[in-house]
């Protein structure tokens, strides 16, 4: 069985220099699948441009929370539009990050709730960006009904208790290279809590590369580190964890 990258940013630009070499060679790394995540309207464009060059590239089109300044209903309507290209198979990533509190609370709250509206339109799951903000995430995700559109909570970040709230909601967990990371106590408590058949893998990279290369560029190819950790606090196979977090990748995306 082959690892499925449900969250990667492969149109940064710290992919400049060798993305075409290293998206050709992801194959010969057991990485059989890929969905591209917009964080900005550019983002979704170049999205969309790499779906086209890689079959086992797909995309989620959306407006990562501080970002959501540029958004207007000019911009939801393109969105929209995007959302309905073969091989969009999310509306992602969205939610609220008050970490980097820009744009204000307000603008970040109204915009989520707009993007989680567009994917009840178009009947995507949604790819959720939580930080800092968990309260104000399942208030609005309730409001909205997310629960009946499903999705991931990318890079799961809370602790057990939150993670019961969403896993009750249906949404999978996004696990990434931070559990591999020495400080990382409450995720290792998520990951030994919530069922194998609720969690998935991801990268965020450029972004969160796992021990032993934490602080380097992240790319699909460290995958297996963070199936190793789950494995270990779980106490199963490696095999294991890819088969199923891979099964679940394509239920979340709801591929045939
Ligand atoms: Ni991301």
């Amino acid at each position: 069985m082959k690892i499925f990258d449900t969250h990667a940013h492969y149109d940064d630009e710290a992919f400049d220099k060798d993305r075409d070499e290293l998206l050709c060679s992801l194959a010969d790394h057991g990485i059989d699948c890929v969905v591209n995540v917009g964080a900005s309207i550019q983002s979704t464009k170049n999205t969309l441009e790499l779906i086209r060059q890689y079959p086992f590239v797909y995309g989620a089109a959306g407006v990562h929370p501080n970002e959501t300044g540029e958004l207007n209903d000019t911009l939801i309507d393109w969105l929209k539009h995007v959302a309905r290209e073969d091989r969009i198979v999310a509306i992602g990533e969205i939610g609220l990050d008050y970490h980097w509190d820009e744009p204000e609370p307000k603008v970040q709250k109204y915009w989520f709730a707009r993007q989680l509206a567009l994917a009840s339109e178009v009947k995507l799951p949604v790819i959720i960006h939580s930080r800092d903000a968990a309260k104000d995430t399942l208030d609005i995700m309730k409001a909205e009904h997310a629960g009946e559109l499903g999705g991931v909570i990318h890079c799961f970040s809370y602790g057990k208790e939150m993670a019961r709230e969403y896993l009750q909601m249906g949404f999978y967990l996004g696990i990434g290279g931070v559990v591999t990371f020495g400080n990382a106590k409450k995720l290792k408590e998520v990951v030994e809590y919530a069922p194998l058949e609720k969690l998935v893998l991801e990268t965020d990279c450029p972004y969160l590369s796992p021990e032993p290369n934490r602080g380097k560029r992240n790319s699909s190819v460290n995958l297996p580190y963070v199936a190793e950790k789950i494995a270990q606090i779980k106490n199963i196979p490696a095999d294991e964890v890819i088969r199923v977090t891979s099964r679940n990748a394509r239920k979340l995306y709801r591929f045939q």
